[in-house]
C-alpha cells in the first residue's frame, strides 16, 4: 500500500502515521542517512514548501505547496503542515527519533524561539543575534540545511516529537530544505558564524566535531553566550556568499551576512551580485520597512500582493516568508531565473542584524515563485503589476 492507497482509506492522522512509520522503518535496526524528505516519504535532494496564510474555511492556515527535485511546479501537500508523515514532518522529525542513525549532529536556532520551552533554552541576547531560523541537521555521511520564517518553531529535541506551532499558522511561511554531504557542513558551520544566530538547541557529538570544527563552533558558542552576554566577534567576516552544491548535485548559492554588515541584503548584495532586477517578499508588519529602491542599477521592489501556485491571492500583510524572484534570467538572455529563500526582511532594524538567503537559477523554481509575485510597489511608490513594474519604474 502506498502513500496514496493509505490516504484514500482515510485513516486518521495517527493511524496513518503509524503505518508509515511501519513501512518505512528500516529493517534490522539498518540506517537511513539524514535527507529532506518530500510528501510521499521518499529521500529528496531538495524541496521548497509554501505554508499558505489562514484566509478562509478552505484555506486554514495549515495548507502548503510543495516543490522537490523534479517536480513541473506547485504540488498541493498532501495534508497539514503538522503531519507528522508529511514533507516537513518527516524530515524535522528525523531529530526526534533516537538511536536510528547513530551520532547525528543538530543545530536548532531562529530569533524566535519555542514558547513553552524556555526553561531548557539557551543562547544569547535575542536582538543582537542574527535574525535568522533554521535547523541543521547531519550524520556521519550527509544531511540537510533548512532555512525558514516560521516563530517558534521546531520543537526542541527533548521534546520527542515533531509539530508545528499554532503562531506559525495565521501568515504564509517558507521553507528550503537541501540535503548535503558531510562536506559541506563545515561551509555551513561558517555561514552560520557570519549569520550569528540565536542556537536554542544543539548537539554536535565528538564524532562529528572534528569533521565539521565550525558547526561545533556554534553550538560550542552558544552554550557560553548565557554566561557571557555578547556574539560581537571583530574577526569575523561582515558577509560572504558560498556555492553549496547538493548531495544530488544542483548548485545553489548562500548569502550570509552579520551585523557588521549593516545594510539591506537585497538592494546592496543580492541583486548586484545576481545582476537581476528582484521582487522581495518579506514581513511588511515589521517597523522601519524599506521602500523599493532602484538607486544602484538594479531594481528591487517589495511584493504587495500574492498568489502562491494560484490557490489563493492575498495581502502581503498575511505572509511572513522571506524570498526573492529575478525579473528575468539573471542577466543573459534565455537563461533561467534566480529564486532565492531565506530568513531575513527589508528593514531598517535588520540592516543591522545578522541572516541571509539561499538562491538557485532554476526555470521551474523560477516560474513558480514569479508567478506568486501579483502586486508591487513601484519605484515611484505607487503599486502596480509586478511584471510590468520592472519596465515602468
Ligand atoms: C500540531 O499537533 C500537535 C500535536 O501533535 C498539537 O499540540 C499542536 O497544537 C498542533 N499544531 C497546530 C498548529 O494545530
Ligand atoms: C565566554 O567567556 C569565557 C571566559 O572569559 C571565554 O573563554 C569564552 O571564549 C567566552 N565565549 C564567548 C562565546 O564569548
Ligand atoms: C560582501 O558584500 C559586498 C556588497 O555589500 C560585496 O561586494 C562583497 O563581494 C561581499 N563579500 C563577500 C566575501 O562575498
Amino acid at each position: 500500500m502506498n502513500f496514496e492507497g493509505a490516504s484514500r482509506l482515510q485513516l486518521t492522522t495517527e493511524m496513518l502515521s503509524l503505518v508509515l512509520l511501519i513501512l518505512f522503518q528500516p529493517g534490522g535496526g539498518g540506517t537511513s542517512p539524514i535527507t529532506c524528505y518530500n510528501d510521499q516519504g521518499e529521500a529528496a535532494d531538495w524541496f521548497y514548501l509554501y505554508k499558505l496564510p489562514h484566509v478562509d474555511e478552505n484555506n486554514d492556515g495549515q495548507r502548503y505547496l510543495l516543490m522537490d527535485k523534479g517536480s513541473e511546479g506547485w504540488a498541493d501537500g498532501q495534508g497539514s503542515v503538522n503531519d507528522s508523515a508529511g514533507a516537513l514532518g518527516r524530515t524535522v522529525g528525523q531529530l526526534y527519533e533516537q538511536g536510528k542513525n547513530g551520532d547525528i549532529a543538530y543545530i536548532l536556532y531562529n530569533d524566535q524561539r519555542p514558547k513553552a520551552q524556555k526553561k531548557q533554552l539557551f543562547g544569547g541576547p535575542g536582538n543582537e543575534c542574527g535574525h535568522t531560523k533554521g535547523v541543521v541537521l547531519l550524520d556521519k555521511t550527509q544531511g540537510y540545511w533548512l532555512v525558514h520564517s516560521t516563530p517558534h518553531f521546531p520543537p526542541v529535541k527533548d521534546m520527542g516529537q515533531f509539530s508545528y506551532p499554532e503562531s506559525g499558522v495565521p501568515n504564509g511561511q517558507n521553507f528550503i530544505c537541501v540535503t548535503y554531504p558531510l562536506e559541506r557542513f563545515q561551509i555551513i558551520g561558517e555561514q552560520l558564524q557570519i549569520n550569528q544566530p540565536s542556537v536554542y538547541d544543539c548537539d554536535v557529538p565528538e564524532s562529528l566535531a572534528s569533521l565539521v570544527p565550525a558547526l561545533a563552533a556554534v553550538c560550542k558558542k552558544s552554550r557560553e553566550l548565557l554566561a557571557n552576554g555578547s556574539f560581537q566577534d571583530s574577526r569575523l567576516a561582515s558577509n560572504r556568499s558560498v556555492p553549496l552544491t547538493s548531495l544530488g548535485g544542483t548548485k545553489f548559492i548562500s548569502f550570509a551576512k552579520g551585523r557588521s554588515f549593516n545594510n539591506d541584503l537585497y538592494h546592496s548584495w543580492v541583486a548586484p551580485s545576481l545582476k537581476s532586477n528582484l521582487l522581495v517578499q518579506f514581513w511588511i508588519r515589521s517597523t522601519g520597512i524599506l521602500p523599493s529602491d532602484c538607486s544602484l542599477g538594479w531594481k528591487v521592489l517589495d511584493i504587495r500582493e500574492l498568489a502562491p501556485g494560484d490557490r489563493v491571492t492575498y495581502d502581503v500583510a498575511k505572509d511572513h516568508s522571506k524570498w526573492a524572484v529575478s525579473t528575468s534570467g539573471g542577466g543573459s538572455a534565455g537563461a533561467a531565473g534566480w529564486v532565492c529563500v531565506g530568513d531575513i526582511n527589508r528593514d531598517k532594524a535588520e540592516e543591522k542584524r545578522g541572516g541571509g538567503t539561499v538562491c538557485l537559477q532554476d526555470a521551474t523554481v523560477w516560474k513558480a515563485y514569479s508567478t506568486a509575485a501579483i502586486q508591487c510597489e513601484m519605484c515611484s511608490r505607487e503599486t502596480g503589476s509586478c511584471h510590468t513594474a520592472v519596465r515602468e519604474t
